[in-house]
């Protein structure tokens, strides 16, 4: 395996030897979220979702006639729970296997697309959200920038644009350089690590079968993120640090900005 210290793994096949031409390869978002993911991360639950659900609503003070695109929806909870909660949610992702995992809990519309080209109308959705760190995927920082415009565009005037992202101020602060492997869950094995110049952090994920899979986020700040939604029409409105509302603070857990577009 590659040493992890000396370079950003961008794929899986990245972790390994291989004779492969690296720009064909399929870029790690691509590979890791399927059945997978899922198991990994179990607590990210439909009590969750709803909690989210609960406080965006609140702050939204959304009608039961919107129509909300959940871009990265994954296996459908925050459609389920906005569904639950009376609304009309669109949920988009790249993954077929999380798509079949969302087909089992709603009947949203579900769309199976890059977030990067969005084939949705502008202007079209009374909100949009990114949630659960859907973001922070790609390989550079003009990309992000794009994906967030494509992401606000969506969205008709005064409706709201809500991003729900890790805070990178806390993930600085907890994780460091390449360490050992720890054991995750389902006899998985991990390592979390910052990349040399501390703008991605990196999961190293190894399968009780063999199996090695990356997760690479760039860690925007909260003043990073919002400047990108200013510079995409987005005016910040609310910033919490967490579901429950708590204030965002280098400490918080989240960072969960939600604003309106012009
Ligand atoms: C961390 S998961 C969060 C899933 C969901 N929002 C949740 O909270 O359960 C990120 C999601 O983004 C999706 N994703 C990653 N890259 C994508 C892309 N380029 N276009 C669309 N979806 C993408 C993944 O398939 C995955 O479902």
């Amino acid at each position: 395996m590659r040493r992890a210290s000396t370079a950003i793994p961008r794929t899986t096949h990245d972790l390994r030897p291989t004779t492969h031409d690296s720009a064909s390869m399929p870029e790690w978002f691509e590979e890791w979220f399927g059945e997978e993911y899922l198991a990994l991360y179990p607590h990210r639950d439909a009590a969750d979702a709803e909690q989210l659900v609960r406080l965006i609503g609140h702050c939204t003070r959304w009608s039961s006639a919107w129509r909300i695109l959940d871009i990265g929806c994954g296996p459908g909870r925050h459609a389920a729970a906005l569904e639950h909660a009376g609304l009309r949610p669109v949920g988009l992702d790249l993954s077929r296997a999380l798509l079949r995992r969302a087909r089992q809990v709603t009947p949203a519309p579900l769309v199976r697309a890059d977030m990067r080209r969005l084939p949705i109308r502008p202007r079209s959705m009374d909100a949009s959200l990114s949630l659960f760190t859907s973001f922070g995927y790609f390989d550079t920082d003009d990309e992000h920038a794009e994906t967030l415009r494509g992401m606000a565009a969506t969205v008709r005037p005064g409706g709201w644009f809500v991003i729900d992202f890790l805070n990178a101020a806390q993930v600085r602060a907890r994780v460091g350089a390449p360490g050992a492997l720890e054991p995750g869950e389902r006899e998985s094995r991990l390592r979390r690590y910052l990349s040399p110049d501390s703008r991605h952090v990196i999961k190293e994920i190894h399968l009780a079968d063999g199996r090695q899979f990356i997760e690479r986020v760039r860690l925007y700040d909260a003043a990073e993120l919002e400047q990108m939604l200013t510079a995409a029409g987005i005016s910040v409105r609310h910033r919490f640090g967490d579901y429950l509302g708590a204030p965002l603070s280098d400490g918080a857990s989240r960072v969960l900005l939600m604003g309106q577009a012009a």
